[in-house]
């Protein structure tokens, strides 16, 4: 990116305690407009994280998987919207459309207001359809210990950078 330096943290983690907690400094440290892009496999702990980010925002309720919708929202004490999307149930051949139905697609190309957040689970659905500046958040399992978890996280942009420098890990 232009002008831009490409941040990226990689943080070991040992529980699901842990995953939620690094949500929750990114969800203290957001300061709107954000688009946190998660990938990982199937229980690789995407959801937990999103909570911790909630928790992070001051979401005052239970985050679970969108699993038959698209999207839900939720409101912090702040006023601010953390919109969680999980485009896992999308069907395959009908992605992009699907996404456009839902308003997938106006909402990443900037519809959602400056104080708002968007977290998406399984954002490799839906690559072509991201903004250019998102934070990337990839989890991967360890090998031996069943809870440990390597998280990547990756700023594209001018905002994501921002939020990755005041991040205090
Ligand atoms: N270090 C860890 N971080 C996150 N989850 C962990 C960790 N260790 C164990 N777990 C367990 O792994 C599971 C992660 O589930 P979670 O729903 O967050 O994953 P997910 O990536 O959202 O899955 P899905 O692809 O189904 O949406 C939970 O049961 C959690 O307790
Ligand atoms: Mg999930």
């Amino acid at each position: 990116m232009i002008g831009c330096t490409v941040q990226a943290q990689r943080i070991d983690v040992r529980s699901s305690y842990e995953t939620r907690r690094i949500g929750e400094l990114i969800g203290k440290a957001v300061q709107g407009g954000e688009v946190l892009a998660l990938y990982g496999d199937l229980g690789a702990g995407k959801t937990t994280f999103v909570q911790g980010v909630a928790a992070g925002m001051g979401v005052d309720a239970r985050v679970t998987s969108p699993t038959f919708i698209l999207l839900n929202e939720y409101i912090s004490v702040a006023g601010r919207r953390l919109v969680h999307v999980d485009t896992y149930r999308l069907a395959e051949e009908m992605i992009l459309a699907e996404a456009a139905t839902f308003g997938l697609e106006d909402l990443l190309a900037g519809e959602f207001g400056a104080e708002d957040v968007v977290a998406i689970e399984w954002a490799d659905r839906i690559e072509s359809l991201l903004p250019d500046d998102v934070l990337r958040i990839e989890i991967t399992a360890g090998r031996d210990d069943p809870d440990a978890r390597t998280i990547r996280i990756t700023a594209t942009g001018e905002r994501s950078n921002r939020l990755l420098e005041n991040l205090q890990i």
